[in-house]
């Protein structure tokens, strides 16, 4: 476990900035693992496994120093995820769901999710542990598909909703030369035909040990295969998503469905650790367009006059999102968050020297709408963008933007309802309170949501978001208290 702390160290210097060439796979292969997913297969996890890239909020880093990652070792963290399924609450339960209970165009509530199990030696209900397991609900099918790739927009070849524009989507509209037959400079998927073996996505891609995790690169037939997207069995999706012409020189093209030349022409890491990609100007082998001709040739096979040449498209380098200071803000708040990345601006070179291109920000809230949003301060690995104050309570995806669609991976960020009380009518000893951000209620020890007055818990009658009937029996005033899923309010009740 310390021998996998230290080699994290040591990734996460590469990508900070401190890269030594000694830590890095020069040359390839394998490639270095400094930007995008980790290449890997993760169709065979275990909770432990979920847990690593999305640390539910009832784990310490220390719970997470035990798991034994034997994997992959992902850096990846998105973060949020109890918040993120308790936003679901009051909203459509989706088509298809992985909720147990849920049924689809009806409104989450808790029991969509969660058991209840009653005790009768404390007469009252408790919540069945059937949360703590992430695959409890997510499928995979295991050594056949991922978790993540039977989701609905990874089966509807929505790949760049997970990815970023590190690759295209099929069917976007984005340049393919289709029409022109390939020539010796069309790259080849794998058998090369330059003198070395250039000319090929596997020239570089290829398995072998990275020399900083210490862990095995796996080719690019498993990489793929393994995430279960047109592989039989699995769903309608067959093998010519990737494959039409497997093994011509024609082969490389339907790639370019999802490795289009606007998106490999952008693939480019840091490599001299000053903190900047230089499109142009990196050392060979820490992507697609460091100093030519080396990069170029890898994929052009030393057929393309590159000296110095630079690649169609080429520019605003892909920005990848490493995390937000804050992944859950109250709604109305209009928080400035500092959002931390790679390459959130990068370098070009011209004619008139270097000219920086920096990144905006967008939101996607759970609908599909986009809002744009100003970023200030931008460096190569931060940028701020402050939020609305009017953002509606719920999930979002935030991601850094360059130029019109050269988007980031998405990073979760829940905007909290507030909680509070506007008014309580008695009658009796019967309470009716009014507000907003109660969210559901769930009867059982422990479940987060209850009503209290002068600390006496308050029997439920009914609750929805913005109104609670509750009878508080011989507690008629003192401290109203009302705990939701979402935070808590509490009002005085005055005593005459
Ligand atoms: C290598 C890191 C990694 C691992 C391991 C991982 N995830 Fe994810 N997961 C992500 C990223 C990145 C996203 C996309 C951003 C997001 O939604 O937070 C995501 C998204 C999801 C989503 C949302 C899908 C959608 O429709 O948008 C679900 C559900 C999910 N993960 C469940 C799981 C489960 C269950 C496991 C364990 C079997 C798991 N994840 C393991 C990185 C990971
Ligand atoms: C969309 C599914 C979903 C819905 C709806 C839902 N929950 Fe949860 N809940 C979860 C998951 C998943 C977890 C565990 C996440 C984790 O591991 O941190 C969880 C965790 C919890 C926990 C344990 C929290 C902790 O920190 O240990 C409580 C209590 C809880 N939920 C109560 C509720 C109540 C009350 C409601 C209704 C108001 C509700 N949940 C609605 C999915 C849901
Ligand atoms: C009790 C069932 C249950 C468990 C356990 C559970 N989930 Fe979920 N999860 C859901 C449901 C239901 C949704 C909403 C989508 C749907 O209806 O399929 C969801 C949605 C998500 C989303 C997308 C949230 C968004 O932004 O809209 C992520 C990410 C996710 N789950 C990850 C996890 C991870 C990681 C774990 C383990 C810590 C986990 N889930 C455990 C039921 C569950
Ligand atoms: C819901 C988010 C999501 C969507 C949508 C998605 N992916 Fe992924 N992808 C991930 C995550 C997270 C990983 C790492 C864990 C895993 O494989 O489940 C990954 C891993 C991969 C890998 C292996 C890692 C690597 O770098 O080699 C490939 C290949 C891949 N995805 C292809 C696709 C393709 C093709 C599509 C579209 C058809 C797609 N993905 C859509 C989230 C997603
Ligand atoms: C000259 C060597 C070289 C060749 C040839 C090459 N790549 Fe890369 N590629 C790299 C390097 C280096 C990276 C950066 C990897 C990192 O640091 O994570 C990279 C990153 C990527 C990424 C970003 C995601 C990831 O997993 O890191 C994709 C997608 C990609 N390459 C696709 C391709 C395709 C498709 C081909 C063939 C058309 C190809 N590459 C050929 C060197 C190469
Ligand atoms: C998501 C993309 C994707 C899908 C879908 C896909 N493949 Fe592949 N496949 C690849 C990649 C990438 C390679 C590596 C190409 C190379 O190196 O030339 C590959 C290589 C292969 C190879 C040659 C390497 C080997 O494994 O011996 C065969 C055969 C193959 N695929 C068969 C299939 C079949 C059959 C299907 C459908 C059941 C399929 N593939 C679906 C991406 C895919
Ligand atoms: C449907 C979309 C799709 C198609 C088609 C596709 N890929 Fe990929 N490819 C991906 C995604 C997504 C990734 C992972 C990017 C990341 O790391 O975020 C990837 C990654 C790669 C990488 C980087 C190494 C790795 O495993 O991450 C190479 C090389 C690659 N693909 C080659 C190919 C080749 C060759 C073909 C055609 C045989 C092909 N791909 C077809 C989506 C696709
Ligand atoms: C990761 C692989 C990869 C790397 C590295 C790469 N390219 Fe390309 N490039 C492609 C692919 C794929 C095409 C499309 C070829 C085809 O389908 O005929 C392409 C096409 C081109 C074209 C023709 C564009 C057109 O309009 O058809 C030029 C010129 C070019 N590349 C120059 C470069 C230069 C210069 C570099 C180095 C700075 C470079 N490329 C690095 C993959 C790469």
């Amino acid at each position: 476990m310390f021998k996998r702390l230290i080699l994290n160290i040591g990734a996460l210097l590469l990508v900070g900035g401190m890269s030594t060439v000694s830590w890095a796979n020069v040359p390839a292969p394998p490639v270095n693992q400094n930007i995008g997913i980790p290449d890997g297969v993760f169709n065979n996890l275990a909770r432990e496994n979920c847990w690593y890239c999305h640390i539910p909020s009832r784990l310490t880093p220390a719970d997470l120093a035990v798991i034994d990652w034997s994997f992959a070792a992902p850096d990846v963290k998105p973060g949020v995820i109890t918040d993120r399924h308790h936003a679901r609450v009051d909203t459509v339960v989706q088509d298809p769901t992985q909720s147990p209970n849920g049924v689809p165009g009806e409104l989450y509530d808790c029991l969509s999710c969660h058991f209840v199990e009653w005790n009768p030696v404390t007469f009252s209900y408790d919540i069945a542990q059937n949360f703590i397991d992430c695959l409890n609900c997510h499928t995979q099918v295991v050594n056949q598909a991922s978790v993540h790739h039977l989701t609905a927009p990874a089966q509807a070849l929505n790949c760049q909703h997970c990815h970023g524009a590190r690759i295209d989507n099929p069917g976007d509209g984005h340049y393919i030369p289709t029409g022109r037959p390939p020539t010796l400079v069309t790259p080849r998927t794998s058998d090369g035909k330059g003198t070395n073996g250039e000319g090929a996505c596997d020239f570089c891609h290829n398995t072998g040990i990275d020399a900083v995790s210490g862990r095995v690169i796996p080719t690019n037939d498993v990489n793929h295969h393994s995430t279960g997207i047109g592989q039989p069995g699995i769903s309608a999706l067959d093998c010519t998503v990737c494959h039409d012409q497997m093994g011509t020189d024609w082969a490389i093209r339907r790639c370019e469905d999802c490795h289009g030349i606007n998106s490999v022409h952008n693939i480019q890491a840091d490599s001299n650790g000053d903190g900047v990609v230089t499109v142009g100007g990196e050392d060979p082998f820490f992507g697609h367009i460091g100093s030519s001709p080396a990069d170029c040739n890898g994929c052009h096979g030393g057929y393309i006059g590159a000296g110095g040449m630079p690649a169609p498209f080429s520019g605003p380098v892909v920005p990848e999102l490493t995390g937000l200071s804050t992944q859950s803000v109250p709604a109305g708040s209009a928080e400035t968050i500092t959002v931390s990345g790679i390459s959130l601006s990068n370098e070009i070179l011209t004619f008139f020297g270097a000219m920086e291109v920096d990144s905006t920000a967008s939101l996607t809230a759970a609908d599909g709408t986009t809002i744009a949003l100003t970023a200030v301060d931008v460096t190569p690995s931060t940028m701020n963008v402050t939020l609305p104050a009017d953002l509606a309570p719920g999930n979002y995806y935030l991601r850094a933007v360059k130029g019109l669609n050269n988007m980031s991976n998405p990073m979760a960020l829940v905007v909290q309802p507030p909680v509070a009380i506007d008014q309580v009518v008695a009658d009796g000893s019967v309470l009716t309170i009014s507000g907003n951000g109660f969210g559901a209620y769930l009867d059982a020890i422990d479940s987060g949501t209850s009503i209290s007055m002068a600390a006496a818990t308050c029997s439920v009658n009914s609750w929805n978001d913005s109104e609670i009937v509750a009878d508080c029996g011989a507690s008629t005033c003192g401290s109203l208290e009302v705990e939701s899923i979402f935070g808590s309010a509490s009002t005085d009740v005055s005593c005459n």
